[in-house]
Formats: C-alpha cells, structure tokens, sequence
C-alpha cells in the first residue's frame, strides 16, 4: 500500500508512534522518525525497522525544527508522509495550571507540530507530492473529565488540519486527522481510574483502544487509497 513511500512521524519512540513506525514499515514505506529525550528506544526501533532513521528534535525549539528538517532534505530527497504524533499531556486541574503549563504544552503540541509542518511541507510543495496526518484526541471533540490544557491543543489539531487541508488543496496535498479514544498506554496512562472505567463502559468495544488500531487508519489514510479523504477528523475510538 504505501511501497516506495518515505514517511516522516514525529515522537517515534511514543506508544503510538512507535506502532506508526512499524505499520508503515509493514505496507512497505520508508520510514524516519523523531525522538526527544528516549535515545535509546530510538536507537532500538532504528535497528527493529530495517532502513529507517532516527533524528533528534526538540518541538520546543523552532530553529531546531528547522534545521533537523533541513539536514534531513539533503539526504532524503522526497518525504510523501508527514504524521504529527508527538505531543505530551498535563494532568492537573485548572486551578493548579500556571503560565509554564501552558507554554510548554502549547509550545510542543501545537507550535512545534506547526513548525514541522511548515518545514517539511516546503519540500512536498517542492516535489509537488504530499500527505500530512495529524494526532487529535477525544480529549479534543468530547466533553470529558480530561486535563483541559491537553484537551484544548488536541482540539487545535482538528481546526489545524482544516484550514490546512483548504489551503493546500491547490498544490493537491491532502491533510487529516486521527481522533483515538482512550488507548492502552502512552498518555492515555495517566489518566485516573475513574475515567478508564467510564471511558471503557461507555465504549462499543468494552476495551481502551491498542495503538496498532490507531496506526492502520493513519497508513491507510497516507496512502492512495484514501484520495477522497481530505480535510476531515477520523474517529478511531472503539465507538462512543
Ligand atoms: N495514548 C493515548 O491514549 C492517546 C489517546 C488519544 C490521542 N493520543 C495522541 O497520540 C499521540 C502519541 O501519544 P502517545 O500516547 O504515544 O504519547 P507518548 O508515548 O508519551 O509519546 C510521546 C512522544 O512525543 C515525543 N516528545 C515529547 N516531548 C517532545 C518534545 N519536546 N520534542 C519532540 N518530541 C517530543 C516523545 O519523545 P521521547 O520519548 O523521545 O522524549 C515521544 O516520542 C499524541 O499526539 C497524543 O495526543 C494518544
């Protein structure tokens, strides 16, 4: 499905972005992917995934975005597939949230994912070829007991994503969100039992949702057979 594809996927060392990385592996695509601050679960997943390639970026820092992305252009040439997966979440209730908080989760979540956006886009709209997935979160379209510093960038993701999609449909490069329920690990750990147990009564399947479940909608909508679908937010959260 996705042979011959290269994709870039940021936080490839997460729980979901590590799934990511294997299942575009699997349909056959090129994958490089980014990490933070887990050197060596980069290092593990570079040698368990044949010819991919890690890079360190730091999505607080919008020169090292940059030139990350720019290094990276000089030695592979086209990238068809972005995935904007790295994110971090913040459990504490309103009142206890200071101005730090926010920068920090506003400044991963949603200004970094804009700025490796941007600079990898400048060489999709380059070689005229491109896809961009986005992380949401039902965080971010439900109302629900939820941290609402993560709540409100996951929400971002989805009006990101629209305007995008408008934007680039000239240059004929699709863009989409994925909006996962509650998963079995990653920053879905966090959350408190209380919410698991609601989460999980009111869901179709009974179960939080694997991070594999998640990744097969990604590569499907990254890949051709998805050419109809742009500019939308794709639940994939077991049925609420
Ligand atoms: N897990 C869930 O239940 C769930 C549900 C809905 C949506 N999602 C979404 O799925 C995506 C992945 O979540 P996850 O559960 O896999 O999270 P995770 O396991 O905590 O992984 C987060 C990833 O982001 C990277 N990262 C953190 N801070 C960074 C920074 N400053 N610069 C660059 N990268 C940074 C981490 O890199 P290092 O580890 O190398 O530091 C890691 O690769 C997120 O967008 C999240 O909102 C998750």
């Amino acid at each position: 499905m996705l042979k011959g594809k290269t994709v870039f996927v940021s936080g490839g060392t997460g729980h979901v972005g590590s799934d990511i990385c294997r299942t575009f592996h699997e349909y056959g695509a090129q994958v490089v992917f980014s990490y933070h601050r887990n050197e060596e679960a980069a290092r593990k997943l570079e040698t368990e995934i044949p010819a991919s390639r890690a890079v360190r970026m730091d999505l607080r820092d919008v020169n090292n975005i940059r030139t990350t992305i720019e290094k990276l252009y000089e030695d592979v040439k086209i990238i068809h597939a972005l995935v904007n997966n790295a994110a971090i979440s913040q459990i504490m209730p309103l009142p206890l949230v200071e101005e730090e908080d926010v920068d920090l989760i506003m400044d991963i979540n949603i200004k970094g994912t804009l700025f490796v956006t941007k600079n990898i886009l400048k060489g999709m709209i380059r070689n005229k070829t491109g896809v961009i997935v986005n992380l949401s979160s039902i965080a971010g379209t439900r109302m629900l007991d939820v941290p609402v510093t993560y709540a409100m960038t996951k929400a971002a993701m989805n009006g990101f994503t629209f305007a995008l999609a408008g934007e680039l449909k000239r240059f004929g490069i699709r863009v989409n969100s994925v909006v996962p329920g509650l998963l079995d690990g990653g920053v879905g750990q966090g959350v408190p039992d209380a919410l698991r147990k609601d989460f999980i009564d009111h869901c179709a399947a009974g179960r939080a949702g694997k991070a594999r479940e998640v990744a097969e909608l990604i590569c499907f909508l990254a890949s051709d057979r998805a050419s109809y679908i742009n500019g939308q937010s794709i639940a994939v959260d077991g049925g609420i």
